[in-house]
């Protein structure tokens, strides 16, 4: 196949450009169907692609994913079809692939918008598409009309899905005394901080609690631009500092604390100083966990550990699975959840955390237990992590950095 076509495909579906192709002229009279169609559909809240082979009588469908999407469009115009129209946010093509290996490619300004072609790709999203939102529009995600770009569409369905996650957490966080207005939370690795913008926008101008939010980041070119545009947009309340993590004031205190792709052990001072200050909630994407790459070894599983990319899983998956330990040893319940597909990035597992109120002496539980047996109860719960936690940085021989925590 051309270079030039596959190149086109390539981008038009890992870019989420795709909006509708279409393949025809069959090169073999005895292919059973005539046509082939193909569209992005979002199913269960995964973008799927969804081909559609047009028969005589009938027309039938697959959903598939985006790499088994690109191999179907490849292998449709190499070996099925002379004729592919493709229709791409920003320009549509039509192919003309006679030669599959020299193809006429003819290029023109666009004449399909995202979404008018599938309303399955439509979500009920927090922030809708469609609706001007004006830190989306100032930081590039939408048009002034409310529009979202075919090519920001993934950071807006992550930042929908980071609010829904905020959503879920947010009665924990008014429950627990922590509703002491202001709210206090801070986002530590904030980069260009569509999430922090986007939960100050979500807290404050939709839920019209009082908030005090701060972005903390190494780089002093986004803080620059982060504070800029808050200013800008007048978002009072929502401030952004240079700093690192682990530096980062002790004596603050916080009653949610995000971090959300800060790298590898960054992540783990972000995790210690949220439970130094007993932060009610707790949003965690771990990225980059190298650190126990380097330590990690057991006899049992060094044939394992002998494949890098396996080592590099394992490593990751423990470095994780220490944490959430770790904050069950601290009193957290912690789930862990897709952030968002996996299609899209790797580094989609978040620690969803959220502080176990104490008991009083006095309290019931639920069941009718007494206090002292429902604490005991958690109690040993916690003290089983601290063994689990023990046991396993014994079997892995690491000591990670998230054992600093007190
Ligand atoms: C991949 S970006 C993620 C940005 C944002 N949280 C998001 O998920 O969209 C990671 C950010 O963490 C910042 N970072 C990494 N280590 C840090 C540290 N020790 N202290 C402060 N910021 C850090 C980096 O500068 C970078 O901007």
């Amino acid at each position: 196949m051309d270079q030039r076509v596959t190149q086109l495909f390539s981008a038009a579906v890992s870019e989420e450009q795709l909006i509708f192709a279409v393949f025809s002229a069959l090169r073999k009279k005895s292919t059973p169907y005539r046509r082939v169609t193909v569209k992005p559909v979002l199913l269960q809240n995964r973008l799927l692609y969804q081909a559609e082979y047009h028969f005589e009588k009938k027309v039938t469908h697959e959903n598939l994913t985006a790499e088994e999407c690109l191999r179907l469009c490849t292998e449709l115009l190499t070996s099925v079809f002379k004729q592919a129209n493709l229709f791409t946010a920003e320009h549509d093509y039509q192919i003309l692939a006679n030669k599959p290996d020299c193809a006429r490619i003819a290029v023109q300004p666009p004449t399909k918008t995202p979404g008018c072609l599938s309303h399955d790709r439509r979500k009920e999203y927090i922030i809708a598409d469609g609706t001007p939102c004006d830190f989306l529009i100032r930081l590039g995600v939408m048009t002034p009309q409310g529009r979202v770009h075919a090519k920001h569409y993934s950071k807006f369905r992550q930042i929908n899905r980071f609010l829904e996650i905020v959503d879920d957490v947010l009665p924990v966080l008014l429950s627990q005394g922590a509703a002491s207005a202001p709210l206090k939370i801070i986002d530590f690795g904030c980069g260009k901080a569509y999430l922090t913008f986007a939960l100050y926008y979500y807290l404050k101008q939709k839920k019209g609690l009082p908030v005090q939010i701060v972005g903390l980041d190494l780089k002093e070119d986004v803080i620059a631009f982060c504070s800029q545009v808050a200013s800008e947009l007048h978002y009072d309340g929502l401030h952004f500092e240079m700093g690192d993590i682990a530096d980062y004031d002790e004596t603050a205190r916080a009653d949610m604390v995000v971090t959300l792709h800060a790298c590898d052990t960054a992540t783990d001072f972000a995790l210690i100083k949220a439970v130094a200050w007993q932060a009610s909630v707790i949003l965690s994407v771990p990225c980059c966990q190298h650190e126990l790459f380097y330590q990690i070894q057991n006899p049992l599983h060094a044939p394992l550990l002998s494949q890098g990319i396996l080592k590099e899983r394992m490593a990751a998956l423990l470095t994780d699975g220490l944490r959430a330990l770790k904050l069950q040893e601290h009193g957290y319940d912690v789930s862990m959840i897709e952030f968002t597909s996996l299609e899209h990035t790797a580094k989609n597992i978040m620690l969803r955390c959220t502080k176990v109120p104490e008991l009083s002496s006095d309290a019931v539980d639920s069941s009718g237990a007494s206090a002292p047996s429902a604490r005991s109860l958690s109690r040993r719960a916690q003290q089983q992590a601290a063994k689990d936690y023990a046991r396993l940085c014994d079997f892995w021989q690491v000591h990670p950095t998230i054992g600093q925590m007190e």
